[in-house]
């Protein structure tokens, strides 16, 4: 067992100190407003915690990919957002529009025990991503402790993920949903059942490694989505113009192979929803015999049916990535019989674990809809952080709050 669930057990959050937060505040945004706030919800037992400790808070946070300052990814969003919810109205809260040290250190000055001071998105500054220590430094000046939040980003190098927490020696720490996500990731880990992992999404390549991986682990793998094609081209399946990645065949002929060797079973669709060109007129089709001006959007009712039965007898189920194009109404129904499929298994005592971006909006989209939905064990707030994990669970963000 990774020795990360023992991370600082016996040392205590701080109280009446100036506490610097790394959370993960980069939520989806429409206009300049917040769409889905998940991830800001999700940090509050942390951000409660350390003001009834009586600690002024500065909250740092990265919001999307920005190239320089881009006001529709300011921070100032974020803030303005934080009033509309509940545990935030009454809190007192600065806002820190620049990343000079001299106006940070104003700012600083200025929060008092049990207000929030809130930082500019810290990827407006090319230190961040380029993991600069000055940047650190400056971000770090006249704080007393460092608290990690931000699980989604730990598998990422960036300045405020690895260069600030060494700054800090002791007086640091994994903040609790850091804790919970590592903690649930790895029943995962250390599971004796048999793993399920069920994976989908639109590109092998982007999953190649972890699959890999789950060979070790799991006894059955469910591959869906675009990426699925991938697999039948190399099985000399007819698949039209459907999407797949040339430059994968021979990963996809590895992955196959060392399955049969490590006795994992790979399940592939074996039918599909496709459309035209135009996406104007959709058919179902077997998997193998997409016509040439067809490509597949979803899985077909039969391979829904045959990855349900799978579904129902696995006790660990590990889900990341849509079956299909599921944003459209006529492409959803293979990502929504699975999740409700899972989501099933679940309700029968499974250990069912989901994360990814776009794993979390179909979920969320479909919770709109329905009253047939028994949730999940656990919903990871890391996409590319919990696929990560499952790889190797020493990521960078995590390694750095251990006192060796
Ligand atoms: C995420 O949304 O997965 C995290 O916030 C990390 O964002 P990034 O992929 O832009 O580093």
């Amino acid at each position: 067992m990774d020795d990360t669930l023992l991370l600082n057990k016996t040392k205590k959050f701080p109280k009446n100190s100036k506490v610097l937060v790394r959370v993960d505040f980069n939520v989806p945004l429409k206009n300049k407003s917040v769409i889905d706030n998940s991830r800001i919800l999700l940090c509050i037992p942390t951000i409660k915690l350390l003001l009834e400790n009586n600690n002024a808070l500065i909250l740092i946070s990265h919001l999307g990919r920005p190239k320089g300052f881009e006001e529709n990814l300011s921070m100032m969003i974020i803030k303005k957002h934080l009033k509309k919810i509940d545990f935030f109205k009454n809190k007192i809260i600065h806002f820190c529009n620049s990343f000079e040290s001299k106006k940070i250190e104003n700012k600083k000055k200025i929060v008092k025990p049990g207000e929030i001071l809130i930082l500019e998105n810290l990827r407006f500054d090319k230190g961040e991503q380029k993991s600069c220590e000055l940047f650190a430094k400056k971000i770090a000046k006249n704080v007393d402790f460092f608290v990690n939040d931000a699980f989604a980003v730990c598998h990422r190098t960036d300045s405020s993920i690895i260069k600030i927490p060494r700054l800090f020696n002791e007086n640091k720490l994994p903040g609790l949903l850091l804790q919970r996500e590592i903690k649930e990731l790895n029943k995962v880990l250390s599971s004796k059942e048999k793993i399920l992992a069920v994976i989908g999404g639109a590109k092998i390549s982007t999953k190649v490694s972890l699959i890999k991986k789950l060979l070790h682990t799991c006894n059955d793998i469910i591959i869906g989505g675009a990426m699925a094609f991938t697999f039948i081209k190399y099985l000399n399946g007819s698949i039209g113009q459907s999407l797949y990645e040339p430059e994968q065949l021979e990963n996809v002929a590895d992955i196959l192979k060392n399955a049969k060797t490590l006795k994992c079973n790979i399940h592939l669709p074996i039918d599909v929803i496709s459309a035209n060109i135009n996406n104007t007129k959709t058919y179902k089709r077997k998997i193998t015999e997409i016509p040439y001006d067809e490509s597949g959007l979803d899985i077909g009712s039969k391979s829904c049916e045959n990855f349900e039965k799978i579904i129902l007898k696995s006790k660990t189920i590990i889900w990341n990535g849509p079956m299909g194009m599921f944003e459209k109404k006529e492409f959803k129904m293979g990502t929504e019989k699975i999740l409700l499929a899972i989501s099933s298994a679940t309700k029968s005592g499974s250990y069912t674990l989901v994360g990814g971006g776009d794993t979390l909006s179909a979920i969320s989209n479909y919770k709109q809809h329905t009253s047939n939905f028994y949730g999940f064990k656990y919903i990871s707030s890391g996409g590319g952080a919990m696929l990560a994990f499952l790889q190797n669970p020493d990521l960078p963000g995590i390694k750095e709050l251990k006192n060796d």
